[in-house]
């Protein structure tokens, strides 16, 4: 192939859709999502899937089912589809399995590959009628002049999670895990800027994968003593990790390990004004102390960058005003949305107005202690409208939890 370059000047010298020589992504664009199953994608996402060819033809994954014609025909362009032998499924969700049931019929010389968990819920998705065979960690698939060896990853994120590494070319077909959803037509990582990417990996594995830290931390030590060094990192969303590989395994352990800033999130909602003051007024205290706030009001900001911004904070701070002796309803489906994704070592502390019976700041503690998040104090409620004397009492709320995090 000429090369080409692009417009970060990097030189390629392969097939822009070559990992090395005989593997290639197959994969499609989503340009226009944006709403993937609640999490806000401003940047669209991709589903990726490589074919091996090699003297056995090896397809790793599929994509979304409503992208079917596309991605077939993408396959097509390099190899007959009966000369499929393998199908490898390394996560049943259907934005990787959906083709599958359409490409089992076409590839009739295929057998299909998953974790034995991942054959059940292939069966549940599907039905009975696929012939699947199962893999589990250690099992090795020699395809001819290359390798490729499994890993279980079990709860990274579903319990049929698996990784494919090749061994050969030291590739990790890693699925969900170090994924970004950032939609484009580059492939790898020196592509792109490098903040984008980062952004959006962070924001991935904030959304996705940090309820199951620890099982990432163990899986990469796991990775480490079967002596795999990848060199590659190809997700199934997002691009190819070839030159900041080693970048994106640190940011996910350090992530995993819970390491954190000196930053504080404060995230609320309002009725009339009075918990927004509050907000303002808690935000100015915090900054008195020079550590770094965000400040986010629920109906303006969605969920998944709320979360981007707690994952690396150490304080975050909610405020709701009591409706009819309840949470407002955004506070209330923030609180179900982050409690889910178990963010480590944070500090909270909890705010409000009300009118006259003022449960909100009482419910948000009850509810975050329950699930053993570590809480400053017993909270700030403000009757209707707060006066000079409580926004003074705000600014000290907010002064004071800074300088704990500060010690
Ligand atoms: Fe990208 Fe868990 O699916």
């Amino acid at each position: 192939m000429p090369n080409e370059s692009n417009v970060y000047g990097v030189r390629e010298k392969m097939n822009r859709n070559s990992l090395a020589k005989g593997i290639n992504w197959v994969g499609v664009v989503d340009w226009n999502m944006r709403d993937f199953h609640g999490y806000i994608t401003h940047r669209g996402t991709t589903y990726n899937s490589y074919l091996i060819s090699d003297t056995k033809t090896a397809l790793v994954d599929t994509v979304k089912s409503n992208f079917s014609k596309e991605f077939l025909e993408k396959i097509r362009k390099i190899t007959d589809l009966k000369k499929i032998d393998y199908i490898i499924i390394n996560h049943v969700e259907m934005d990787h399995s959906g083709v599958l049931p359409k490409i089992a019929k076409l590839a009739k010389n295929a057998t299909i590959l998953a974790s034995r968990r991942g054959k059940d819920a292939i069966i549940e998705h599907f039905g009975k009628d696929l012939c699947i065979e199962t893999v589990k960690t250690g099992d090795k698939l020699n395809l001819g002049n290359r390798t490729l060896q499994f890993i279980e990853t079990p709860m990274l994120h579903w319990p049929d999670s698996m990784f494919t590494y090749i061994v050969e070319e030291k590739i990790l077909l890693s699925n969900d895990a170090f994924g970004q959803h950032l939609a484009t037509n580059f492939r790898f990582d020196d592509q792109v800027d490098e903040h984008v990417l980062m952004e959006e990996a962070m924001s991935y594995y904030a959304n996705i994968l940090m309820g199951y830290r620890a099982v990432f931390s163990r899986k990469i030590q796991e990775v480490k003593k079967m002596g795999l060094e990848p060199n590659i990192i190809a997700p199934s969303h997002g691009l190819v990790w070839r030159s900041y590989s080693s970048k994106i395994v640190k940011s996910y352990l350090d992530w995993s390990a819970g390491i954190s800033k000196q930053k504080a999130v404060v995230v609320y909602d309002t009725m009339y004004e009075s918990t927004d003051k509050m907000a303002m007024a808690i935000t100015e205290g915090l900054s008195s102390q020079g550590i770094e706030v965000k400040l986010l009001k629920l109906r303006v900001s969605d969920l998944s960058l709320i979360t981007t911004e707690i994952l690396e904070s150490k304080i975050v701070i909610v405020g709701s005003p009591t409706l009819n002796n309840q949470l407002f309803p955004s506070v209330s489906a923030f609180l179900t949305y982050i409690i889910g994704l178990k963010p480590k070592d944070k500090l909270w502390g909890f705010f409000g107005s009300y009118g006259w019976s003022g449960e909100a700041v009482k419910y948000m503690t009850e509810i975050v202690k329950k699930v053993g998040f570590e809480v400053f104090n017993s909270g700030l409620t403000v009757k209707y409208v707060p006066n000079q004397e409580d926004l003074k009492k705000c600014i000290e709320f907010g002064k004071k939890i800074a300088i704990k995090i500060k010690i």
